[in-house]
């Protein structure tokens, strides 16, 4: 299970799977409303190392999917697994139920959240993205979850010379979900939000399927609040912000559907 506990001073206090950690948050910018609660911590990350003892791995489930996802100590305080998507799974396993069989493709999936919980709920899914250890490690997640053997694409590229590759293909998408970071890289091609965002949109408008049910398009930027309707015209297109605990914002989230 995922609990959030509290934030504050630019931290979150988080319970992942019964492992408090206390990390930085640099959007939470009040003050801690349970103070107490921070002495449980038994993992910390100090701005630039791991404190407490805690395990190298562990693994996590959530009630918002029959997932399992193994959890890790990575840089800058992850964890391996992004909570504030946690709503955003529920509302794609939603649609995916009962279009079971619907082709969805994860673009920058990292380990897999939305991969695992759109394939649990009956989807073909492609899961992209640039870094070689987030696809073993979303491998891994899905072995754990008891989904190896699901209809799961795994592929190490780049986000839009993928897209490119299917449009020329003909290969279409009945669902796209998109997270993308500020910055990225895929060996030589750099991902720069700020300039390749709007050809990014194209070109998932251009891939998805005359039976297309859905986009989900989360950004993290702070500033960012693009109309996305000349991209899908057709579509209705409802904006919700991205939290963790309904408290901690971490940016917002367009629920595109056909
Ligand atoms: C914010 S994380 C996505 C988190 C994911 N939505 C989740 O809930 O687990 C961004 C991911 O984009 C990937 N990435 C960065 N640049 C990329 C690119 N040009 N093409 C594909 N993936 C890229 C990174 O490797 C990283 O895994």
């Amino acid at each position: 299970m995922y609990h959030f506990l509290d934030c504050g001073d630019r931290r979150r206090l988080e319970n992942f799977g019964g492992v408090i950690c206390d990390r930085p948050a640099p959007t939470a910018t009040g003050a801690r409303r349970a103070p107490e609660l921070w002495r449980q911590a038994t993992l910390i990350y100090d701005g630039e190392k791991w404190r407490g003892a805690p395990p190298p791995v562990w693994q996590f489930a959530d009630d918002a999917a029959p997932t399992r996802l193994q959890l890790y100590l990575g840089a800058r305080g992850q964890v391996g697994f992004f909570p504030e998507q946690i709503a955003n799974w529920r509302w794609l396993a939603e649609i995916v139920a009962p279009n079971a069989g619907m082709k969805v493709l994860n673009l920058f999936a990292h380990t897999g959240g939305a991969t695992l919980v759109c394939a649990a709920a009956g989807a073909a899914v492609c899961h992209v993205d640039a870094a070689g250890a987030a696809v073993k490690q979303a491998r891994r997640n899905a072995a754990l979850s008891g989904l190896g053997d699901a209809p799961i694409r795994w592929l190490v590229d780049d986000a839009c010379q993928f897209l490119r590759r299917e449009i020329k293909r003909g290969n279409f998408y009945d669902g796209i979900i998109l997270d993308p970071p500020a910055f990225g890289r895929c060996g030589k091609t750099l991902w720069k939000l700020s300039r390749d965002l709007p050809e990014l949109l194209r070109l998932v408008a251009r891939a998805l399927s005359p039976a297309a049910k859905l986009v989900l398009f989360t950004c993290h930027a702070p500033d960012w609040s693009d109309d996305l309707s000349a991209y899908f015209p057709a579509a209705k297109i409802a904006t919700t912000p991205l939290t963790a605990g309904g408290r901690l914002p971490l940016g917002q989230a367009r629920r595109i559907t056909f």
